[in-house]
């Protein structure tokens, strides 16, 4: 299938690692000209090729993502794709958290900066360029914990539930304009935020008395009823986000797609 992206421009936020490397190396594949954002580059973002400009940025300066933004209007001439992945755990913070009363005020405030507000400057920098070009998609990562509250991780499932909704809005107000909004809903995916020392993997495994592998391969699968029984992999959620970005998706807007393994069991 042509996705019809040859020589658009995106941005993809937090693309040096885990799904926006993934994001930003498909969006590439298939022609689209990348501005990459992340604090820093990674050996495996250089190492792409194509039309591919790295913008080191810190997400949680309310500035940088109007930077981000005007820099793909410099360097490619406008603005179609924006993929708001950067999200997570805030800078400095590990989770999983277990309870309610662990994230003090300041933990749910640079919580909603990252993983919402972030997002909303993002935005409201990309709405007048994409209008310039007569329309854009914009696909946000959330995650399937923001449709299913539970007391681990409580600041950043309200965050991303503050998402979807945000999602949703956009998508009502500026479909009649030619911009689509999608959220992209992972459960668990195999990324640094899992596998790094000190990360998810880590925590649980202290808490499960195992490893970080067990965790990986299987104490998550299993705490996650995941029906698949493993992780997903970075490029399955890349790949549902370029097809949002194309325009075969033109009737597509305001929609969440869960791409999580069986994770979310309501219908
Ligand atoms: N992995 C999962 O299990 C999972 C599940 C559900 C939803 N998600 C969502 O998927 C998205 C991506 O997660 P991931 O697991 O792929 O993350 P990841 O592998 O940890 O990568 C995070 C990316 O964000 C960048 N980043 C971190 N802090 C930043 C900051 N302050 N400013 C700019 N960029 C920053 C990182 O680069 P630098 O460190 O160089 O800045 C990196 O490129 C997030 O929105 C997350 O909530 C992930």
């Amino acid at each position: 299938m042509d996705l019809q992206l040859s020589g658009r421009v995106a941005v993809v936020t937090g693309a040096s690692k885990g799904i926006g490397l993934a994001v930003t190396r498909t969006l590439l594949g298939e022609g689209v000209r990348v501005v990459a954002a992340s604090r820093k580059s990674t050996p495996e973002l250089d190492a792409l090729t194509g039309d591919l400009v790295h913008v080191p940025a810190d997400l949680m300066d309310p500035e940088a993502p109007g930077q981000i933004v005007e820099r793909a209007v410099s360097e490619f001439g406008g603005l179609d794709i924006l993929v708001n992945n950067a999200g997570g755990p805030p800078p400095g913070v590990a989770l999983p958290r277990f309870s309610f009363m662990a994230p003090t005020d300041e933990d749910w405030r640079v919580m909603f900066e990252f993983n919402l507000f972030s997002v909303v400057r993002a935005v409201r920098a990309a709405i007048t360029p994409m209008l310039a070009r007569g329309g854009g998609s914009i696909v946000n990562i959330s995650s399937g914990s923001a449709r299913l509250p539970a007391p681990m991780n409580v600041d950043y499932n309200a965050a991303k539930a503050g998402l979807n909704n945000l999602a949703k809005a956009l998508s009502e107000e500026f479909a009649p304009q030619g911009i689509r909004v999608n959220t992209v809903s992972p459960g668990p995916v195999r990324t640094a935020w899992w596998t790094e020392s000190g990360g998810a993997a880590d925590i649980i495994a202290a808490q499960a008395g195992t490893d970080r592998d067990s965790v990986i391969e299987q104490v998550a699968p299993e705490m996650m009823k995941l029906s698949t029984g493993r992780l997903v992999d970075p490029q399955e959620i890349a790949d549902v986000v370029a097809l949002l970005a194309s325009p075969r998706s033109a009737s597509t807007t305001g929609a969440d797609f869960a791409v999580d393994g069986g994770f979310l069991k309501q219908i």
